[in-house]
């Protein structure tokens, strides 16, 4: 049994502060994409990164199905994109600009960084899946912008300390 709620395991997470990404990958119904918090670099050689979508995020049954993905990373401008994605409208895309790469999923316009990726291993985590993907191609797009993050509940952004 454990000693806390739901709430208050999300109250004390929300004190580790992440950045915001849009995970998207293509289908023939058009394109998916979701918020995710839970992005992260795995390793160097093979090159892999992870994130972890819920059981029940509409998005990711057709991110599994289309093989690969890309990893938006919004810049502090594009908390609004966060909040389109973190929704579930059945066309996040319609009023955003976006292109393609190399895997055929979306690069949003205006991200900070993205990270084209194919999906190497699918493990279970509780109510979320751990998906890593090995990396095709990747880019920053925005070189002298900072980064859009999630803390306590909220939107704030971080900038490197001058030398
Ligand atoms: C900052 C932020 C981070 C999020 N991180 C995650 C995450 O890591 N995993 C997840 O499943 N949902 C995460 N979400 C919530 C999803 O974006 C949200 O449930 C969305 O509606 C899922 O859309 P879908 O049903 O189209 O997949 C996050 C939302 C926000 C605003």
């Amino acid at each position: 049994m454990t000693a806390f709620d739901p709430a208050e395991f999300r109250r004390v997470l929300g004190h580790y502060p992440t950045g915001v990404t849009v995970v998207t990958a293509a289908s023939d119904d058009g394109p998916v994409g979701l918020a995710i918090g839970s992005f992260g670099s795995v390793s160097l050689d093979p090159p892999l990164v992870m994130f972890c979508p819920g059981k029940s995020s509409n998005s990711w049954p057709v991110i599994e199905a289309s093989g690969s993905f890309c990893v938006n990373v919004l810049a502090e401008d594009q908390a609004a994109v966060s909040s389109l994605f973190a929704g579930r409208d059945a066309d996040k895309f319609a009023g955003i600009a976006w292109g393609i790469r190399s895997t055929g999923a979306p690069v949003i316009e205006g991200c900070l960084a993205w990270i084209d990726c194919t999906i190497e291993t699918i493990h279970e985590g509780g109510d979320h899946w751990i998906v890593v993907g090995r990396v095709d191609d990747l880019g920053v797009g925005r070189p002298d912008d900072d980064p859009l993050i999630f803390f306590k509940g909220g939107y704030g952004a971080v900038r490197p300390q001058q030398d």
